[in-house]
C-alpha cells in the first residue's frame, strides 16, 4: 500500500475499477467451468463379512466404505440422500465450509431434522475455495462406523497443485469396525452410564488386513512403479480413536490437511484425530517389494481401554518379485510409535503451517475460554444400578464450559433460529468456565457433574473470535479433537498444562499458522484458534469422538446474518425433514 499513497485519488479509483472489472471476468470464466454433480446415495442395510461374520451394515448404494465423490474447487454438488435403512439419519459433508447453505451441513437436529426411514432429502451446496481431501459421514447416532466415505476436491480446471504433480493418487480411509452393530453398542452405553465396547479393528479402505483374522484376502493394494512420486489422502474416518498412520522404509512428506495445503515438510509418522485427514506424497525410492501401510491407535487417556489392533495395507511395488511357490513373503513391517507416545503426536501437529503467511484475525471481538473434558453423572436416588454402571455407580457425561449438550427432538436449532421458535434452545452458552479451578490438576470431585443444558453462544456476523479449547483432567485427561462445522480455524498456538494468558500469548503463531476444521487439544493440556464469523447459521462445535458427543460434549454457534444478500443465510429448501 506504501507505494499507493502517492498516487492520485482518481487514478486509485480508476485502477480498483480495472481489478473490480478483471476480477468480475475471472469469476465468469471459472463459474463457466464449475460443473454440477448429482448422485443419489441410498441408505440401506447390507450384509457386510468382517473378521470372519456377517454384519447387516448400514450402508450407501451397498458400498462399504462409501462412494468417493471427485470434484473441482468451485464445483456445486446435489446429493439426494433416500433412506430404506431402518434407522433416521443424516448425511454431514465434514470440513465443506457450506457458505449460506447451512440447511445442507447434516449434523441431526441441529441444521435439520433426520430423514425418517422411506423419506428423501437433496444436500445442495458448492465447494468454495478448498483444495485437497475431506470427506462424508452420518451425523446420527453412530451410523458413520459404517456409513462414510472420501471427499477429494481438486484444482479448478487449469489450476494446478501446489507440488509436482502426482503420478498417482490414493484416497485411504481409516475406519473402525465392530463385530456387532454399531448400534447396539451405543444404545447399550447409553442405557447402561457405562463406556461402550472400544472396537474389534480399525481397517483400512473397510479392510482390517493381513494382522487380522479372516482377512488377508480382502487386503487393501496400493499398486505403484518405481521411482514416482505419489499423493497418499489419509482420512481419520474411524469413530472413537486417534491413529498413528507410517508406510514402512518410506518418507512422508506432508502437503495439506482438512482440504487447505500446508507448507511440505517431511516426517515418517502422521497423527490423526477422527475427522482429520492429512495428505502426503511419497516416493517410491526403495528396492521393489511390498511395504506395509500401517495404522493403530494414539491412546493417550492413562488407563482407558482401546483397540489396541494394527490395520495395514500393502504398498506394492508392480515389479516386485514375485514370490516362489508356495513361499510367503510377508511385506516389509513400519515400526510405528508406542500407544501413549504424545511426543511424536505433540511433534506432529506443531509441525504444521501455512504455505506462506496469512491473514489471522487480530481485533478479537469475542475472546472465549471453553474447557473441554469428561465428567460423571451421579445417579439420583431411586434410579435402578442397571442404568448407573459408569465409575463408582455414576453414568459416564462430557462437557464444555461444564455444559453437557442436549440435542433437541421437536426442531432443529436452525429452523428454530430462523423462524424464531421459542423454548428450544438457549443463547446463554458461557464465554468462560462458571468456575476457575486448575483445569489440569488434581479436580476436585465436586467440580465433576456438569449440567445438562442446549446452550449456545451468539456471533455477529464478522465477528474475530478467539477460542481457547481448555482441556481438563477430570475423571480422566486425553486428547480432544475438537471440530467446528461450517468453518476453518487457524490453530495458532497449542501446550500443555493450564493456558496461561500472560504468558502463552507469546507462543502464537500470527504468522503461517495452520488451517484446519479439526483441533487436536493436546492431552491435559490447550489450543487456540481463530476464525472469522463469516458464515451465518448454527454450527456445531464439538469433540469428534463419537462417544464424547454421545456424552455432550458439544456446544453451537448461531452466527448471526449479516448485511444484504451475500451475508444471509439462504431460505430453507423446500424438501428439509422435519421432525
Ligand atoms: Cu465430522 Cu459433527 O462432524
Amino acid at each position: 500500500m506504501q507505494a499507493f499513497n502517492n498516487m492520485a485519488t482518481s487514478n486509485l479509483s480508476t485502477l480498483f475499477f480495472f481489478f473490480g472489472l478483471l476480477l468480475l471476468f475471472a469469476n465468469a470464466l471459472s463459474m463457466a467451468n464449475a460443473k454440477i454433480h448429482s448422485h443419489e446415495f441410498v441408505i440401506q442395510a447390507t450384509p457386510v463379512k468382517r473378521l470372519c461374520n456377517t454384519q447387516n451394515s448400514i450402508t450407501v448404494n451397498g458400498q462399504f466404505p462409501g462412494p468417493t465423490l471427485e470434484v473441482n474447487n468451485g464445483d456445486s454438488l446435489e446429493i439426494k440422500v433416500i433412506n430404506r435403512a431402518q434407522y433416521n439419519i443424516t448425511i454431514h459433508w465434514h470440513g465443506v465450509r457450506q457458505m449460506r447453505t447451512a440447511w445442507a451441513d447434516g449434523p441431526e437436529f441441529v441444521t435439520q431434522c433426520p430423514i425418517r426411514p422411506g423419506g428423501s432429502y437433496i444436500y445442495r451446496f458448492t465447494i468454495q475455495g478448498q483444495e485437497g481431501t475431506l470427506w462424508w459421514h452420518a451425523h446420527s447416532s453412530w451410523l458413520r462406523a459404517t456409513v462414510y466415505g472420501g471427499l477429494i476436491i481438486r484444482p479448478k480446471e487449469g489450476d494446478s497443485y501446489p507440488f509436482p504433480k502426482p503420478k498417482r493418487e490414493s484416497l485411504l480411509l481409516l475406519g473402525e469396525w465392530w463385530d456387532a452393530n454399531p448400534i447396539d453398542v451405543v444404545n447399550q452405553a447409553t442405557r447402561t452410564g457405562a463406556a461402550p465396547n472400544v472396537s474389534d479393528t480399525f481397517t483400512i479402505n473397510g479392510q482390517p488386513g493381513d494382522l487380522l483374522k479372516c482377512s488377508s484376502n480382502g487386503t487393501t493394494i496400493v499398486p505403484v512403479d518405481s521411482g514416482e512420486t505419489n499423493l497418499i489422502r489419509v482420512v481419520n474416518s474411524g469413530l472413537n480413536q486417534q491413529l498413528f498412520f507410517t508406510i514402512a522404509n518410506h518418507k512422508l512428506t506432508v502437503v495439506g490437511a482438512d482440504a487447505s495445503y500446508l507448507k511440505p515438510f517431511t516426517t515418517s509418522v502422521v497423527m490423526l484425530g477422527p475427522g482429520q485427514t492429512t495428505d502426503v506424497l511419497i516416493t517410491t525410492d526403495q528396492p521393489p517389494a511390498r511395504y506395509y501401510i500401517a495404522a493403530r491407535a494414539y491412546a493417550s487417556a492413562q488407563g482407558a481401554p482401546f483397540d489396541n489392533t494394527t490395520t495395514t495395507a500393502i504398498l506394492e511395488y508392480k515389479t516386485a518379485p514375485c514370490p516362489a511357490k508356495g513361499a510367503s513373503v510377508k511385506p516389509v513391517l513400519p515400526l510405528l510409535p508406542a500407544y501413549n507416545d504424545t511426543p511424536t503426536a505433540t511433534a506432529f501437529t506443531t509441525s504444521l503451517r501455512s504455505p506462506r503467511k496469512v491473514e489471522v484475525p487480530t481485533d478479537i471481538d469475542d475472546s472465549l475460554f471453553f474447557t473441554v473434558g469428561l465428567g460423571l453423572q451421579n445417579c439420583p436416588p431411586g434410579t435402578s444400578s442397571q442404568n448407573c454402571q459408569g465409575p463408582n455407580g455414576t453414568r459416564f457425561a462430557a462437557s464444555m464450559n461444564n455444559v453437557s449438550f442436549v440435542l433437541p427432538s421437536n426442531f432443529s436449532l436452525l429452523q428454530s433460529h430462523q423462524e424464531g421458535i421459542p423454548g428450544v434452545f438457549t443463547t446463554d452458552f458461557p464465554a468462560a468456565p462458571p468456575v476457575k479451578f486448575d483445569y489440569t490438576g488434581n479436580v476436585s470431585q465436586s467440580l465433576w457433574q456438569p449440567v445438562k443444558a442446549t446452550k449456545v453462544y451468539k456471533l455477529k456476523y464478522g465477528a474475530n473470535v478467539q477460542l481457547v479449547l481448555q482441556g481438563t483432567s477430570i475423571f480422566t485427561a486425553e486428547n480432544h479433537p475438537i471440530h467446528l462445522h461450517g468453518y476453518d480455524f487457524y490453530i495458532i498456538a497449542e501446550g500443555f498444562g493450564n493456558f496461561n494468558p500472560k504468558t502463552d500469548t507469546a507462543k502464537f503463531n500470527l504468522v503461517d499458522p495452520p488451517l484446519r476444521n479439526t483441533a487436536s487439544v493436546p492431552v491435559n493440556g490447550w489450543a487456540v484458534i481463530r476464525f472469522v464469523a463469516d458464515n451465518p447459521g448454527v454450527w456445531l462445535l464439538h469433540c469428534h469422538l463419537d462417544v464424547h458427543i454421545t456424552w455432550g460434549l458439544a456446544t453451537a454457534f448461531i452466527v448471526e446474518d449479516g448485511v444484504g444478500m451475500l451475508e444471509k443465510l439462504e431460505s430453507a429448501p423446500a424438501d428439509l425433514p422435519v421432525c
